[in-house]
């Protein structure tokens, strides 16, 4: 595993929201991971599962791999629909804004450098899954962290559609989470492959991911 520093001190911040983000760090510099049940504050979870409610069905797109011309459309690896969140919606905008916060807290704390975040919700219907996966490929230099939360009120363990972080690519046991309304995941996109398991139920979640800034030679990296 990458070894990231804490270094005290680099923060004095003692807002709730800090006192959230010191435990995301510590959990990240101590095992690569974060899995905080009912952490995001509650106001946020309640816009997302509302603004989540009025969208219609139509929004969401069939879920691929990669993106412009490398997109894939494979059943074989996932089967989820997405829907992108662009900061038009009030419910986008105070989730994005509190990653921007997560980002400049874990910037000056772990010196993580993130530089930019894009997201979704993501539809599971009963039966879908997304076959273990990596965020992102060591040396590609693109998302570094991902940051996962769920809308599902009374989700129980029965219902199944648990994410399984696996500790690395021998491990076959894996953490399992249950995707209940208000969890928090947060790991290091090129460390932990995962998968999300079939469910009984309609699964929601909203996944986002921080890259770093590749822009080399006026290519502007990721692209728009
Ligand atoms: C993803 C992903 C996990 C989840 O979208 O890349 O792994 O629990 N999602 O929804
Ligand atoms: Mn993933």
């Amino acid at each position: 595993m990458v070894a990231l520093k804490n270094f005290p001190g680099a923060s004095g911040g003692n807002t709730l929201d800090e006192t959230l983000f010191g435990l995301i760090a510590d959990d990240l510099v101590n095992q690569g991971y974060s899995i905080r049940p009912g952490a995001l504050p509650e106001d946020i979870s309640s816009s997302l599962y509302a603004h989540r409610l009025e969208l219609n069905n139509s929004k969401y797109t069939d879920a691929g791999i990669g993106r412009g011309v490398d997109f894939l459309r494979t059943e074989f690896v996932r089967t989820d629909e997405i829907c992108w969140i662009n900061g038009e919606s009030d419910a986008g905008r105070k989730w994005v804004e509190w990653n921007a916060r997560l980002q400049r807290f874990l910037n000056k704390k772990l010196f993580l450098g993130l530089f930019s975040f894009e997201s979704h919700f993501a539809h599971y219907s009963p039966g879908a899954y997304y076959k273990r996966h990596y965020d992102a490929f060591r040396g590609e230099a693109n998302r570094v962290l991902s940051v996962i939360t769920y809308l599902n009120p009374a989700w129980l363990p029965t219902d199944g559609g648990e994410l399984v972080i696996y500790n690395d690519d021998k491990d076959r046991d894996g953490i399992k989470v249950v995707p209940l309304y208000g969890t928090l995941v947060i790991f290091l996109s090129e460390e932990f492959p995962h998968e999300v398991l079939p469910s009984s139920r309609d699964r929601h979640s909203v996944a986002g991911w921080f890259r770093v800034n590749t822009s080399i030679n006026n290519k502007i990296d990721p692209p728009r």
